[in-house]
């Protein structure tokens, strides 16, 4: 595996790779590696010839409240990782070539940024639209992953790539769980042991809205109110969101039985905060495939 921190480096390897016409698959991250972002880069690894995987903990997406200097750094078991799983080029930017003294230009995705996450996390999604923007400009894949845990950066990314006019697929790997349902999260390392076992809470209660809604429930308000009711029974959860959405918009519905709805919520489990989704249909309506959205 090539390691690079210098940009212009990773240009010039880069540059060789497309006159060769190698395909290059690209998997951004914030280190602290899990199986989670590995199964990203074995999905890349089948798609592309080349994997390239960044790791950068990007201080602009985190709020003044929040844990950039508690965020768990690791890059030496980060790297025996990635070299492991057969990552081809390790990214290693530092601050100072990604935020260089006087930067003052920010990408801002106005609408789908401002609900659910957006609400709790002002100025979230403006420095991961930021950092991705910037990624995908000096890595230029033909395709980038994202996890569906964090459905709406994928929708934020998405919408970037898109209005950017930017050539990459974005395209969106399904959340990988443990055996008893938690969805792998760097976070998860926050938990003692009486905690582990109370986030299930959150598989739990997406696995309920998946039963209820094709034994028929139609009425979002009725759903919602039950799985708050599930949440409030556990002593350790804090709820701060359970909500039904459209999955395209991030707009509440009420009406179950119109088509497919994203469930998504954001719980405190002691003091980690966990986030999960899923998406649910109604009997009769084929699940849904990963989302991917093609480069234009
Ligand atoms: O999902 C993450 O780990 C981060 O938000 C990302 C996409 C690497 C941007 O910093």
């Amino acid at each position: 595996m090539r390691t690079f921190e210098q940009i212009s480096a990773l240009r010039t390897y880069l540059r060789g790779l497309r006159q060769e016409r190698k395909t290059v698959g690209f998997v951004p991250t914030m280190g602290a590696l899990h199986a989670g972002h590995l199964s990203l880069v074995q999905r890349a690894k089948g798609d592309c010839d080349v994997v390239v995987v960044s790791i950068f903990v990007n201080p602009t997406q985190f709020g003044p409240q929040e844990d950039y200097s508690k965020y768990p750094r690791d890059t030496s078991r980060d790297m025996q990782l990635t070299s492991n799983a057969g990552v081809d080029a390790l990214f290693l930017p530092t601050n100072e070539d990604i935020y260089p003294a006087g930067f003052q230009t920010w990408v801002d995705v106005t609408d789908i940024s401002q609900p659910l996450e957006g609400v709790r996390r002002p100025g979230h999604y403006r420095g991961v639209a930021t950092i991705v923007t910037k990624l995908l400009n000096i890595v230029q894949p033909d395709i980038a992953y994202f996890g569906q845990k964090d459905y709406q950066q994928f929708l934020v990314v998405e919408r970037l790539a898109r209005d950017l006019n930017m050539p990459s697929t974005i395209q969106m790997v399904p959340t990988l769980r443990e055996t008893d349902g938690l969805a792998l999260s760097s976070r998860n390392a926050y938990l003692s042991e009486e905690e582990r076992s109370a986030a299930t809470l959150l598989s739990r209660l997406l696995s309920l809205a998946g039963r209820r809604v094709l034994e028929g429930v139609s009425s979002a308000q009725e759903l919602r109110r039950e799985l708050e009711a599930l949440v409030s029974e556990e002593p350790l959860a804090a709820l701060e969101y359970i909500e039904l959405a459209n999955p395209d918009t991030l707009q509440p519905v009420e009406n179950l039985e119109e088509g497919l709805t994203l469930v998504v919520a954001a719980i405190k489990i002691g003091k980690t905060r966990l986030i999960d989704n899923a998406l649910i249909a109604p009997e009769g309506m084929a699940s849904p495939r990963p989302r991917v959205s093609r480069g234009v």
